[in-house]
């Protein structure tokens, strides 16, 4: 069945429509996915197309920007979704978050350029670069520190190097982006990884489909 036919809003429909975060999640979750039995052939980190079917399980995945899928899951155009928790903790999002996948770990974290001395606490504002505004602004308020928002898409490493900023809140993996450009990781705000979310009405009106999704991945994550 395609996405056209069974649009997820039709809660009368059995199935259901699953939304992944293109980039750097989708290879290990599509491996727990297979793990879990859901799968689409010719679905891999490097395809194309943005829409593919699961016919053994009655499903549907959609390929989207990660910063969207909360958007897809929320509105029911997706009955669940998997995107990374800094993203769930920047945009609170009115969804369930049932399941911990345990992959794409990372953290969101404070970096400055190396030697750069710490900015006193009751000085003027500091510059911050960052494309979680909303986590960066609570964190800095909870700590008293005034703060100017530079809101940035990406490259965040760039901003303290050309003067833009002179902190940055971006994640940090394996830290090499930051070594690459002579910058310390001043403080870690949160860990992060990846998160099955599931629309509210979905998880009632589709309980039995969605709850065997959960259910299963959640066997293979204990498995990994
Ligand atoms: C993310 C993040 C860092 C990098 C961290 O960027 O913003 O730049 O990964 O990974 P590392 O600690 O393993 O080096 P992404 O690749 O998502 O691209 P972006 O800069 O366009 O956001």
């Amino acid at each position: 069945m395609t996405v056209k036919a069974r649009r997820s809003q039709d809660h009368t429909s059995t199935g259901i429509t699953i939304a992944l975060s293109k980039g750097k999640l989708l290879g290990p979750v599509l491996h727990l996915l297979k793990q879990a039995g859901y799968y689409s052939p010719g679905l891999s980190a490097e395809s194309r197309k943005l829409v593919f079917d699961c016919a053994a399980n009655d499903a549907t995945f959609l390929i989207v920007r990660p910063t969207d899928v909360p958007t897809y899951v929320e509105h029911g155009a997706a009955d669940v979704g998997v995107v990374g928790k800094d993203v769930l903790l920047e945009q609170g999002s009115d969804v369930y978050e049932p399941l911990d996948l345990k992959v794409g770990a990372c953290r969101i974290s404070v970096a400055a350029l190396q030697g750069q001395p710490s900015p006193d606490r009751w000085s003027s504002k500091i510059r911050v670069a960052t494309k979680y505004p909303n986590v960066t602004e609570r964190y800095f308020n909870q700590r008293g520190m005034p703060v100017e928002l530079v809101k940035l898409y990406g490259s965040i490493e760039l901003a303290p190097i050309v003067g833009l900023a002179d902190r940055i809140v971006d994640l940090v993996e394996t830290g090499s982006t930051l070594k690459a450009h002579d910058l310390a990781e001043v403080e870690v705000i949160t860990q992060s990884t990846a998160r099955l979310i599931v629309n509210r009405a979905s998880l009632k009106l589709k309980h039995e489909p969605v709850q065997a999704l959960i259910d299963r991945l959640r066997a293979a994550v204990a498995a990994e």
